[in-house]
């Protein structure tokens, strides 16, 4: 819960309030509402672009990466990360989708998309902070934000497993 006389949280959603003109991706059609085991409409997203599928009242991000944030995300050595992860297991084949958990790893809060030094993902509740491959770079949360398998895309639709 957010308490006036806590300095850090308001630091933490001043940047958040600021990070708007830094986040090179966007959210589109924010938020679809499926059953587990259901399809995503992605014809909307641009590479670069996301969408929030609600699956079981859990939020799980579909991103379309661009080349560039496929790229760093790869280059990213196993040293500089908490929990390492190589992005090829993550977003398997070119890299183009991945489909994570929207949930913190820390307490469960939801992250949000294109904020923070890597424009991946922040969580305002503590300060945790993701990379374009939603692995912890840096704050309290232990572990990388969770792969949601998918299928696809084929078509306009993906194909997400329950989170
Ligand atoms: Fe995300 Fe604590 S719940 S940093």
């Amino acid at each position: 819960m957010w308490r006036r006389a806590d300095p850090d949280r308001r630091a933490l959603l001043a940047a958040a309030l600021a990070a708007p003109a830094l986040a090179r991706a966007a959210e589109v059609d924010p938020r679809q509402y499926i059953e587990p085991g259901g399809e995503v409409d992605v014809s909307g997203l641009a590479r670069g672009d996301w969408l929030i599928a609600v699956v079981d009242d859990q939020p799980v991000f579909v991103r379309r990466r661009t080349p560039a944030e496929v790229a760093a995300a790869r280059a990213t050595p196993m040293a500089a990360l908490r929990d390492p992860a190589r992005d090829e297991d993550r977003a398997p084949g070119k890299g183009e989708w991945l489909t994570v958990s929207g949930r913190c790893t820390h307490a469960g809060c939801t992250v949000m998309g294109g904020l923070g030094p890597y424009h991946g993902w922040m969580c305002l509740c503590h300060g945790s902070i993701y990379d374009t491959s939603g692995r912890v770079r840096s704050g309290p949360a232990p572990r990388n934000l969770a792969v949601v398998p998918h299928r696809g895309p084929a078509g306009r639709r993906l194909t997400l497993a329950a989170a």
